[in-house]
């Protein structure tokens, strides 16, 4: 009969044990084609163990991969170069402004895309000469234009109000600034039209013409971001031909010649959306497709014979997504209700937010063979929000085991938050296999560094 008072007094270590469950498994999982991806181990990043990362800077842990970012860059770059005369990724800062992933893209030969004085600052901190920067965004103040235009930096506009405030700066300046217009174009529904000047109502003529009016400015360019995960290259053969069309009216209305087009960001990445049939892996198209819709199109616009302009895209996703994990550490297990496997991790959602948009491929650092177990994944936050995934096919697991959350680079580093943990250390690992930390963990000094305290509030007086 069991006697709690003797377990109590028990010096034996106590086993780890999980009251038995009957469980469907789902066999067969290894076929003609191999085994299911879940159950592959992700044990090693770019030749270091998994066990040592953790080792040495901690659970959890974002690591990037200097040679996959170098990879994209340059499979993006070998599709465009043969395509189009000349061509220049200006990479979307907010998508992951580790310094480390900024200056490993700009020693490629990626420009700076900005949306804020404040990523302009981060991006000339780099090193990014000004007429390097793409300066984007709803919200311009009137010193980060001053400083902009002195700088020569590429300004897309994105409202009226831009452009009275440009228009007073460049005035006051003395200069006839150079700037582009953001456009939307109505490509789907329904269309994307929070941003520029939309080109069906006539807003984009209106605007085109009060620059060509004015003193002060110049249009050289037109920019246009269609939206984020587009994994239709058709929308970027549409949004070509619309730019195509608007330049074209623009040099018979005005004789206005462009500096350059720039047709935004939004290329797919190999993740999985929520709502997809197929895994990413294999909708996602490659940048030789995406090229081919787009490129023909541009070489049969109105600058036959002359220069063409400046072929300019700002990819944030498809350049950072497949080149930073997350390590995880598995701090405990349960059955939901009973009956669904679930694990808590050490990480919550706010190092994570894409959660929301991706079933994230996450698997497990040690070969577990092949029988999976739809499972819960939880987060460390005490939300009950606070889930990274319902349901993700993986093998039996062991409480302090790691697990690897793949190609999470966009926007989950630049939108995480401190909430409840410290945020965690980035590693990059170079190309030659060595671990560097490129942001250190954050202490509780750190986040309380700019909290004040009134006297009167202090508890310690004396
Ligand atoms: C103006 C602009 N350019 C580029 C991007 C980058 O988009 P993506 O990460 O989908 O390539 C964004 C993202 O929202 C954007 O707003």
């Amino acid at each position: 009969m069991y006697n709690q008072s003797e377990d109590l007094k028990s010096t034996k270590p106590k086993q780890f044990w999980e009251k038995p469950t009957i469980v469907k498994h789902i066999v067969g999982l290894t076929n003609k084609f191999g085994r299911h991806p879940s159950t592959l181990p992700y044990n090693s990043i770019d030749g270091i163990a998994v066990s040592d990362l953790v080792e040495e800077f901690g659970s959890p842990l974002y690591v990037v991969s200097e040679s996959t970012l170098r990879r994209r860059y340059r499979m993006f770059m070998q599709a465009f170069a043969p395509r189009y005369p000349r061509v220049q990724l200006a990479y979307s800062y907010k998508t992951n402004y580790l310094d480390a992933v900024c200056l490993t893209l700009h020693t490629e030969g990626a420009w700076a895309e900005v949306v804020s004085d404040t990523e302009y600052e981060m991006a000339i901190r780099n090193g990014v000469p000004g007429n390097q920067i793409v300066f984007n965004g709803p919200q311009k103040s009137e010193k980060g234009l001053e400083r902009a235009i002195q700088d020569g930096a590429m300004i897309n506009l994105d409202s009226f109000d831009d452009f009275y405030l440009m228009e007073r700066v460049a005035e006051r300046l003395g200069k006839k600034a150079e700037v582009g217009i953001r456009v939307s174009f109505q490509l789907n529904y329904p269309p994307w039209s929070r941003f520029g000047f939309q080109y069906e109502t006539g807003d984009a003529y209106a605007i085109a013409k009060r620059i060509y009016e004015s003193p002060f400015l110049e249009l050289v360019g037109l920019h246009c971001h269609i939206g984020t995960y587009v994994d239709d290259p058709n929308m970027y053969a549409s949004e070509a031909t619309k730019i195509v069309e608007l330049a074209t009216l623009l040099k018979n209305e005005f004789g206005i010649k462009l500096k350059y087009w720039d047709l935004g960001g939004g290329f797919a990445s190999k993740n999985t959306l929520h709502t997809a049939w197929l895994p990413g892996e294999q909708t996602c198209p490659d940048f030789n497709t995406y090229a081919e819709a787009i490129c023909p199109i541009l070489l049969e616009g109105p600058y036959q014979g002359e220069e063409f302009p400046l072929l300019l895209f700002e990819h944030g996703r498809a350049m950072v997504d497949e080149a930073m994990h997350l390590i995880v550490t598995i701090i405990s297990q349960r059955r939901l209700n009973g009956e669904k496997k679930a694990i808590v991790v050490d990480a919550g959602i706010n190092l994570l937010s894409n959660v929301y948009w991706y079933k994230y491929d996450m698997r497990l650092a040690r070969d577990a063979g092949t029988l999976t177990e739809g499972t819960t994944i939880l987060g460390n936050l005490c939300m009950n929000i606070d889930v990274i995934s319902h349901d993700t096919a993986l093998p039996s697991m062991k409480t302090g085991e790691h697990l690897v959350i793949r190609n999470i680079g966009a926007y989950n580093f630049t939108q995480s938050t401190q909430f409840i943990h410290t945020r965690p250390a980035v590693v990059l690992i170079d190309e030659q296999g060595k671990a560097h930390v490129v942001r250190e963990p954050e202490t509780v000094e750190y986040w309380k560094q700019l909290d004040r305290v009134p006297e009167h509030l202090k508890l310690n007086k004396m």
